[in-house]
């Protein structure tokens, strides 16, 4: 087990196009996926992009809290290699979003709310799979990390952006 360094914003690491995996079964992907997991459990967060932890691969994790799924599924651990999103239809949705890449940071961010998802897991297997709402939203979040995209980059409105512990205050 390893919890790696997690890079903030502003590192080239997290700007670049990461690289495809050509074997999702390789040991060394497989040592990078546990890592990760291990780096997303310790942190704490829900999703997590290699190029976060200074890969530039195209690899992310994620876990989406069951409170927080409005399919009211369960969704376990699931790893995306070489992820594909098509939007699905012309709705989206504002919703606030963090990023342990800004630690201490949220935004509202609008995005498609129904997605479909092709991607290899890390057993090489095929997935093809549609996710809708908070789902959507963290998957979206992950594959943009893979070309250098942080959630303030789709941001319409900067006034809706600030420290988690500043937005809760209540003005007097
Ligand atoms: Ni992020």
């Amino acid at each position: 087990m390893a919890i790696l360094k997690i890079a903030r914003m502003g590192h080239p690491v997290l700007m670049g196009i990461a690289e495809p995996v050509g074997d999702p079964t390789s040991p060394e992907i497989a040592r990078l996926i546990n890592d990760m997991v291990d780096t997303m459990a310790d942190a704490p967060g829900i999703g997590l992009a290699a190029p976060q932890v200074h890969v530039a691969k195209r690899v992310v994790i994620y876990m989406v809290p069951e409170e927080r799924t409005s399919d009211g599924e369960d969704h376990p651990l699931t790893v995306l290699i070489n992820p594909e999103i098509t939007i699905l239809d012309d709705t989206v949705e504002e919703g606030g979003e963090g990023c342990l890449s800004l630690p201490g940071m949220t935004g509202v961010v609008a995005r498609p709310t129904r997605i479909r998802v092709q991607a290899l897991d890390h057993l090489g297997q095929e997935l093809d799979y549609e996710a809708e709402g908070f789902h959507a939203r963290v998957i979206q979040h992950e594959c943009d990390h893979l070309d250098g995209i942080l959630y303030p980059m789709r941001m319409s409105d900067l006034g809706q952006f600030g420290y988690v512990e500043e937005m809760t205050q209540v003005q007097e």
